[in-house]
């Protein structure tokens, strides 16, 4: 057995991150600047979009997606049961109403055809936000012809899936012809494929990037960074009641010497996915994740799924066992309809999300990280197989 915890998802942070952020706090220059508007070019060219903006969380990116594109009180917006609290959260925050649907079992992402009914029961729906859960896109193809048939938004969570693939697209950029608002949001928190310890990043048409990013930085017209440079100036207007969103040249200084590792963080994480897969295909009470043809996931989370019936204890043990043995497991995510505010505030009842409750249950992540190394990673797979070994499905009596 381990004699050392492993942590669930160590960042990957190298001697080039560490002289990058020196650099810029020797530079005199520590919050939005030159590094900041670096680093959203880099970003927007890794991706293909037209245009980035960097903010300090996705959740922060969600947010100002929605008040640029107008979304307020007595709009809705649809989404999905199974995701983290901020997707939802963001829409409450504009006092416009989540309507939440069930997921599709292989990939646990929004179902198109359950969109396509909350959309035709719901006339207050303005856009819809896919996430495109653990790396692995969402069916988009449906979904943006749902969202052009009926003129709505479409603000992808992406906090998981930087860089993901969907058919040929890499996702931060819209289809081609697609004739509505379409604003990705990603993550750089500690845990993400590329962090900046707190972080996130829009993109999307410059238009509306630029709205987010008044949005941003108190509503004003020109942003801090210009005020206080040889060739700004002091004035500055107030043209809405912004937030304070916007990235720290030390977050950007870490992201840039991130995004150049990207590549190669990915290769390592694919490898250590393949590991995991060769190790638990074949054990019957375990279920891998699946990759769907045309999408290229980008492994953000190693989910793990129990098969029941063949097994002798449940998800919580199981995480018990995992914990005894000093590997850091979590589960993504105890649905929104399981949280006391969404259930009260909407009457949500798991029967309503039965492919959601049913897999939350039996759901567990392993570690995953390119900081893990083939020690660690074959330690999880020691330690997995020896509780599925010791713990096999209780017999049933027959009568
Ligand atoms: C699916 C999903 N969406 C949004 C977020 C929020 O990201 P951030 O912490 O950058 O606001 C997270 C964070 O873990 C997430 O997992």
């Amino acid at each position: 057995m381990r004699s050392e915890f492993l942590p669930f998802a160590p960042p990957l942070i190298g001697d080039e991150e560490i002289a990058e952020v020196a650099q810029t706090l020797r530079g005199g220059w520590i919050t939005t600047g030159d590094r900041a508007h670096e680093f959203e070019e880099r970003f927007r060219d890794y991706v293909g979009a037209e245009a980035a903006l960097a903010v300090n969380s996705a959740t922060a990116a969600m947010h100002v997606a929605l008040a640029a594109l107008g979304i307020g009180e007595g709009d809705a917006v649809v989404s999905t049961t199974m995701t983290f609290a901020s997707t939802i959260h963001v829409i409450e925050h504009q006092r416009a109403r989540p309507v939440l649907v069930d997921v599709e079992p292989d990939t646990l992402n929004l179902d198109p055809d359950q969109v396509e009914d909350a959309v035709k029961r719901t006339p207050e729906v303005k856009a819809i936000m896919p996430v495109h859960l653990y790396g692995h896109p969402a069916d988009m193809d449906p979904i943006y012809d749902i969202a052009h048939r009926h003129g709505l938004a479409v603000i992808e969570d992406a906090a998981h899936s930087l860089p993901a693939r969907y058919h040929d697209r890499v996702i931060g950029t819209p289809p081609p012809g697609f004739d509505q608002p379409n604003l990705v949001a990603f993550s750089f928190y500690a845990t993400k494929n590329l962090t900046t310890g707190e972080g996130g990043m829009l993109t999307g048409a410059p238009a509306i990037v630029e709205q987010a990013r008044i949005w941003s930085l108190h509503g004003m017209s020109r942003d801090a960074y210009d005020r206080y440079t040889s060739d700004g100036s002091w004035k500055y207007d107030v043209v809405l009641p912004g937030f304070k969103y916007n990235m720290a040249d030390l977050q950007a200084a870490l992201g840039l010497k991130q995004l150049a590792r990207l590549d190669a963080m990915q290769r390592r994480r694919r490898e250590i996915v393949a590991h995991y897969d060769d190790a638990f295909g074949p054990v019957e009470a375990l279920e891998t994740p699946y990759e769907r043809p045309h999408v290229r996931s980008a492994w953000h989370i190693y989910l793990l799924r129990l098969r029941r019936e063949r097994l002798g204890l449940d998800r919580d043990a199981f995480m018990t066992e995992l914990r005894k043995r000093k590997i850091g497991a979590s589960v993504h995510f105890i649905p929104i309809h399981q949280h006391s505010y969404y259930r009260h505030r909407y009457g949500l009842r798991p029967q309503s999300f039965p492919v959601a409750q049913r897999e939350y249950e039996r759901m567990l992540s392993l570690p995953l990280s390119p900081a893990h190394s083939d020690e660690d990673v074959d330690d999880v797979i020691q330690a997995v197989k020896e509780i599925v070994r010791d713990h096999p499905a209780r017999m049933r009596t027959v009568a």
